[in-house]
């Protein structure tokens, strides 16, 4: 993922990163992701449905922020 311009990432505490302003966002194999919107959430605790979306599974996993995370 590269940015230009203006970008900022808040990381949720028990939830995703929200990622502001504008990105270019691929898959593994490097294949373009269009954003759904102009702030899209990415899931970090691996239970999304809709990866790299968040679709709001960390609710029921009871997801902890991982060792080490600040937030
Ligand atoms: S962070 Fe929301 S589903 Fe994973």
């Amino acid at each position: 993922m590269s940015a230009s311009g203006n970008t900022e990432i808040t990381v949720c505490p028990r939830g995703p990163l929200l990622v502001r302003g504008e990105i270019e966002l691929r898959d593994a194999n490097g294949r373009p992701i269009e954003p759904e919107r102009g702030t899209v959430a990415l899931c970090r605790c691996g239970a999304s449905a809709r990866k790299p979306f968040c679709d709001g599974s960390h609710k029921l996993t009871g997801f902890e922020r991982p060792r080490g995370d600040a937030a």
